[in-house]
Formats: structure tokens, sequence, C-alpha cells
């Protein structure tokens, strides 16, 4: 199977991202195009992705599916690359499979008219773009071969819904529970103890160090929904490069390298999984000495799936209530609890994978209060209680 993802200038990382890991984990064939003339494409909260390929590259593929990822202006780069718009109409007339989320399905299909006679949902600041007689509500509508989704935090079912059209509904619930979708009880739960104040008087300070191996949907989802709080994040390669190839291999251009960003100091550092990923940052001595010096001084640090295994070989769990993925949560010694985030004190762990929207929002929450978190989940259109 063939997948199509173009990105411009301010597409949506995070819907980029979850659209070409999720459907590459199904097996599909994802290429990454820029529809601008570089490779390097600067998206919407700041992550640099470096594409696969450029559009004009693309003209003659036949795809099995055409997926738009929003964001603004990314959405109208899209919709003013006639390359594209040529790919994704003979899409369309061929019957074969495309879709849109966020901004892209108001700011792209419907000037390029292919969702005529099909329902059509988008993110809700641009509803009163789309036809008001076909339009729903649903995170996700499949119509016919047109499928549409709302925002970042419904951009794992609208993968997870190509995944089953192109695959079956076996794979796509295979994968949906690998990504921690599937939750017991309905709701994700956030636990804290040992209550302590994690909120100070500046622009917090972020350090999101990546390796090649990260888990490329853990590190755009705590940058970009951490920036969307204001939240000043440096993410930072331990490699000899900023340019880090991510565990389903998407291509990230950090900020900074660790050996000009140590010397900073920073309100919170918090690490990314994927297996190789994880290995990789406990190989970075200056990572390690930087996060030690960090959490001795009693400041705010953490990590995400197999992360926090290495927080606890490094002894940095001592005594600390923590979470993580259940696939690899005998590695950790001490108290695990079942919940899909937990602070304890200055620490903060989470499953990683598709719950970091919550580990991400649990931040948020910490540094500025509930009022803001809820304002920035309903941007993301994610369902926050
Ligand atoms: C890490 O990934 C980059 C590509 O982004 C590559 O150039 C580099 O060789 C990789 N490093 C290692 C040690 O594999």
């Amino acid at each position: 199977m063939k997948v199509l993802v173009p990105i411009g200038m301010g597409t949506e990382e995070i819907e980029a991202v979850i659209l070409v890991n999720v459907l590459r984990r199904a097996g599909a064939e994802v290429i990454l195009v820029s529809v601008e003339k570089e490779l390097v494409v600067p998206c919407y909260s700041g992550t640099r992705l470096v594409a696969d390929a450029c559009i004009s590259k693309c003209a003659d593929q036949m795809f099995d599916l055409v997926a738009l990822p929003g964001g603004m202006p990314g959405s109208v780069h899209l919709r003013d690359c006639k390359a594209l718009q040529k790919i994704t109409t003979r899409q369309a007339e061929d019957n074969r499979l495309y879709g849109a989320i966020s901004a892209a399905p108001a700011v792209v299909l419907v000037p390029w008219g292919l969702h005529e006679r099909k329902k059509i949902t988008c993110h809700p600041a641009f509803k009163d773009k789309l036809p008001t007689f076909r339009q729903v509500q649903e995170n996700v509508q499949v119509s016919e071969a047109m499928t549409t989704s709302r925002g970042p935090g419904t951009t794992i079912q609208f993968a997870l819904s190509f995944v089953e059209q192109l695959f079956g509904l076996a794979i796509a619930q295979e994968i949906g529970n690998s990504l921690l979708m599937q939750i017991k009880g309905g709701r994700r739960r956030v636990k804290e103890f040992n209550e302590v104040v994690w909120s100070c008087d500046h622009t917090p300070q972020v350090l999101l160090p990546v390796a090649n191996g990260s888990e490329e949907i853990e590190v755009v989802m705590l940058a970009d929904i951490l920036r969307r709080a204001r939240v000043d994040v440096v993410v930072v390669s331990v490699e000899k490069q900023k340019q880090i190839v991510g565990s389903k291999k998407i291509k990230i251009i950090a900020d900074k390298c660790i050996s000009d960003a140590s010397k900073s100091t920073y309100d919170l550092i918090i690490l990314p999984g994927g297996v190789d990923g994880a290995e990789r940052l406990s190989k970075s001595r200056i990572l390690m000495k930087l996060l030690k010096e960090h959490s001795e001084a009693g400041k705010v640090y953490g990590g995400t799936h197999s992360s926090v295994v290495i927080l606890e070989k490094k002894g940095l769990l001592k005594g600390k209530v923590t979470t993580t993925d259940p696939s690899i949560k005998d590695q950790l010694r001490g108290l695990v609890d079942e919940a899909e985030v937990i602070i304890d004190g200055n620490l903060i762990t989470g499953k990683g994978l598709g719950t970091v929207i919550d580990l991400s929002l649990a931040i948020v929450r910490k540094l500025f209060g509930l009022d803001r978190t809820r304002c920035l989940a309903e941007g993301l259109v994610y369902d926050y209680k």
C-alpha cells in the first residue's frame, strides 16, 4: 500500500507525524512529501521536519491513499500546490482513498471541490467554511472514498481509520492497542502524589533531548503542545548532528546539539521514549550529567515509555511512584501504578504514545493551571476533563 502525506510551511506537525508513523506501523509505504522548494519544512509550532521527497517527484505515481494534515498556513500551502491538487483530484476521480484533517477539509478539499455529495467534518474553528448541509461533528467521518477529521487530538483515530480501510479491522485494533488507545473504563487517568508547586516566575524552559530511534509521536506532541502553552522548548540532539531519524524513520532537525545546550539551565527535562532512542539518550554522558544535577537540585524531570526504564537504571526513580508502557513495566523495580500519567513530587512519568497528549497537558496544568489547560485542549480537539 502506497501512501502520500504532503507537508508545507506551517503544517500541524502532530498531524503529519502521526499519519506517517501509524501508517508505517501498519506496513504501508508512506512518503512524506514537501510542497515547498526545500525538503526541510518548518511546521506550525516550530518543529522542522525533513521530507523524503519533493512533490514534483510524485506526479506520475499512483497512491492507495492521499492524507492531508492541517495547520495554518500549512493548509493554504497545500491548497496552492497545483501538483498536489492534480494528484488528489485524480485520486478522487478514480475512487481511491483520500482525506484531510483539522483546517485542511475546509481550506483544501472544499476549494478543490472534492467534498461534493459527501459528509464532512473539520476543526471547530473552520466549520463555518463547510457547506452546512452535509457537515457533521464526528471526530472521524468516512464518506465513500473521503475521510475527514477534526484536529491534533483526533489524529490517531483518523490514522487508524485509514489503517482499517486499507488493512482491515483486526490490524487497526492491534495497532490501536500498541499505541495504548484502548483504555479500560473509558477515561485516561492522571494521578498525583506528594504534590509540590511547579509554576515559575518566568517563561518555563524545557529541555527535550532526542536521538536516532526516539519515538517521533512523543517528541512532536510534547514539543508542539508545550509550545502552544507558551513554554520555551529546546529540542536537543545527542547525536553528532542536529538531524535525527525517529523510530519510524521520520527525520527531525533539533534546535541544538547537546554540547551547545548543556550550559543553559532548564526548569524541566523530559525524555521521550522509543526503545533505541532511549538507549541512545542514556549513552550521552553530557545529558546524563545534566539530568543528575538537575534532579539533585530538586527540579522537575521525567520520561515516557522506555525512557522511564532509563531513569530507573540511572537511579532517578528512587522512592517514587511511576508508570510506563505495560509491555516493559517488569523492568521497573519500584512502585508502578496503572495510571496513564503519574506525578510524584518533581517527577512525571507516562505510558507514552497515544497517552503523551495527557502527559503534555498534565505538565501544562502543573505550570499554568486548569483554565489554560482546558483552553489548550479545546484547540487540540481533545476531550479533557
Ligand atoms: C543518526 O541519523 C542520521 C540521519 O538523520 C544519520 O546521518 C546518522 O548517521 C545517524 N547516526 C547514527 C550513529 O546512526
